[in-house]
C-alpha cells in the first residue's frame, strides 16, 4: 500500500508519541532508552511526511503534565530534546524543515530557551514542512495564554468582543491550518491536553503500536485510513456527497 500526494492527503498530523517506556520495559531496559529510541526515528517521519506533501507535522513531545515525571526521567526527556537540535536541526534544515516549538518555553532552561531560538530562527524561511514541536505543551494553557494575549492587545476591550476566529490568532498556532489527522500510539485513546482547540474536527488515528515501532510504513496505514474518511463537518452524508461532486 503506498500513499500518493491526493486531496486526501491530511495537511497537518499531530501526533501523540506514547509508549516509549513501555517498549523499553518490555525489554527491562531503563524507561529512558525507550525515550531514545523514540527520539531517533523522529526524523525520517519528518523526512517522509515532507516527501508525501503534507505540510504541517506537530509533535507531542512533553506536556505540561510531564514536569510530575521521575526527575531524572524529566531530565533525560530535556537532553533528548537539546541534543535533537544540536544534532538533527542541520539536516532537517537542509531537507527544507522549518522548525516551531509551541508550549510555554520559559519553563525551560535558559540554555534549551537560546537553543529553541536559534533553530527556529534558522530555519525560519523553509518551506517544504513545518516541524511543530510541542513542548512544556497543554491545550489548557494554550486557550488561557491566547485570551491573555488578545487581552494584552485590545486593552479597551471587552470579551464581548472577542470572536472564535480572533482567538485563534493568538494561540500558539496561530496562521496553522487545524489538524486535520490527529494520531495517537501506545494504545491509549485520549487526548491528555494536546491540541484542545485545533483538534475540533480532528479525524482521531488510535494505534497500540508504541512509538519506537511507529514507522513510515505505520505512517502511511494512518494515512490510507484517514483518506477513507468522510468529514461531514456537521452536514449530513447526502449535503457532503453533493458537495463532493
Ligand atoms: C511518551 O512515552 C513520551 C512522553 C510522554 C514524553 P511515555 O513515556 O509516556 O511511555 P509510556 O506511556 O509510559 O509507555
Ligand atoms: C502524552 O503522553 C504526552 C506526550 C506524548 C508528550 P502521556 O503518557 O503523558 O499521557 P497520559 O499520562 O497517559 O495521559
Ligand atoms: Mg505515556
Amino acid at each position: 500500500m503506498t500513499v500518493q500526494a491526493t486531496a486526501t492527503l491530511p495537511q497537518h498530523i499531530a501526533i501523540i508519541m506514547d509508549g516509549n517506556g513501555r517498549w523499553a520495559q518490555q525489554r527491562h531496559l531503563p524507561r529512558t532508552v525507550g525515550h531514545a529510541k523514540g527520539s531517533s526515528g523522529v526524523r525520517g517521519l519528518v523526512e517522509h511526511c515532507a516527501k508525501l506533501g503534507v505540510k504541517y507535522l506537530t509533535l507531542f513531545a512533553f506536556s505540561t503534565e510531564n514536569w510530575n515525571r521521575p526527575a531524572d526521567e524529566v531530565s533525560t526527556l530535556m537532553g533528548l530534546f537539546v541534543q535533537y537540535l544540536e544534532k538533527e536541526m542541520s539536516s532537517l534544515a537542509a531537507a527544507g524543515v522549518q522548525l516551531k516549538v509551541i508550549g510555554d518555553v520559559a519553563g525551560f532552561a535558559p540554555e534549551l530557551q537560546t537553543r529553541i531560538q536559534a533553530a527556529e530562527k534558522a530555519t525560519q524561511h523553509n518551506q517544504t514542512i513545518t516541524l511543530v514541536v510541542a513542548a512544556n505543551y497543554g491545550g489548557q494553557w494554550d486557550v488561557v495564554q491566547a485570551v491573555k494575549n488578545w487581552q494584552a492587545a485590545h486593552p479597551e476591550a471587552s470579551a464581548d468582543q472577542l470572536t472564535q476566529a480572533q482567538l485563534a490568532q493568538y494561540l500558539s498556532t496561530a496562521g496553522m491550518p487545524d489538524v486535520d489527522l490527529l494520531i495517537r500510539t501506545g494504545g491509549e485513546q485520549r487526548i491528555s491536553n494536546f491540541l484542545l482547540w485545533q483538534s475540533a474536527y480532528a479525524e482521531l488515528y488510535f494505534t497500540d503500536v508504541l512509538w519506537p515501532d511507529f514507522d513510515r510504513v505505520q505512517l502511511e496505514k494512518a494515512i490510507y485510513w484517514y483518506g477513507q474518511r468522510q468529514r461531514r463537518f456537521g452536514l449530513t452524508s447526502d449535503q457532503f456527497l453533493k458537495a463532493a461532486v
